[in-house]
């Protein structure tokens, strides 16, 4: 199993599923491990926090099953994170990343804002590393993240609004990617997601990203594995 918590001597390349033909998921997902894929990205959406739905607890079942050597990198894109931590580690999800805007302080406790610092706990308790995502329209997330970084596994810088593949990468965001890279110890990964193609991921890899996640630049290429090897910058 991939050591996460390590820093990698090359970018690392996380296919995102959420492009993979649905009807032969171990087969695309086998496919894109062989061709050079170091994880998985599973795209969890709750029809709430993102109008989309996708895929739960049964879908990473199903994916350890068959798969269980492959680091699963949850993403939920979902309000109540916290409904969630035991039932995916129990499944085998290896990092669990949950959005900042469903969390104290930007979204009030009494609407149902999560306690970041006790999310992340219960989430190593289960077993799971930790991560916090972040969408475009938050631009100043420092100051609510700064209290949890030393506990933090992984930051997800999303480049694209959330809530489907195939959209165009957003470069107004990679300042803030490298503010939050100036803060990072050498133990937490920074992630980005959305529209990350060979044409643009040396901005995001110059901006300290460490994890790169692609679903149509992988899925779509007519040469997965040179797809996979381009994005690594
Ligand atoms: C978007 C998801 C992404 C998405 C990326 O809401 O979080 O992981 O699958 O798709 P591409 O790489 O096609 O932008
Ligand atoms: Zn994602």
């Amino acid at each position: 199993m991939l050591d996460l918590t390590a820093t990698p001597p090359r970018p690392l390349i996380a296919a995102s599923i959420l492009s993979a033909d649905f009807g032969h998921m171990i087969d695309e997902c086998r496919d894109i491990l062989d061709r050079g894929a170091d994880l998985l990205h599973v795209d969890v959406m709750d029809g709430h926090f993102v109008p989309n739905l996708t895929m739960g607890a049964d879908m990473i079942r199903g994916l350890r099953r068959h798969l269980p050597d492959t680091y699963l990198d949850v993403h939920l894109m979902v309000e109540r994170p916290g409904d969630y931590v035991e039932s995916f580690a129990q499944a085998g999800a290896n990092m669990f990343t949950f959005h900042l805007e469903v969390s104290q302080p930007m979204r009030d406790a009494a609407l149902g804002g999560v306690d970041m610092s006790e999310l992340i706990e219960r989430i190593h308790h289960a077993g799971m590393h930790a991560g916090v995502a972040i969408n475009p329209p938050t631009t100043d997330p420092l100051p609510a993240l700064r209290p949890v970084l030393d506990q933090l596994d992984l930051v997800l810088v999303m480049s694209v609004n959330p809530g489907r593949s195939g959209q165009s990468f957003m470069p107004e965001v990679l300042p803030k990617a490298a503010a939050i890279k100036a803060e990072l110890g050498p133990n937490t990964r920074l992630e980005m997601d959305g529209g990350l193609k060979p044409a643009n991921v040396r901005s995001a890899i110059d901006a300290g990203v460490d994890v790169v996640v692609a679903a149509s630049a992988i899925f779509g290429a007519d040469d997965r594995s040179a797809a996979i090897a381009d994005l690594r910058g």
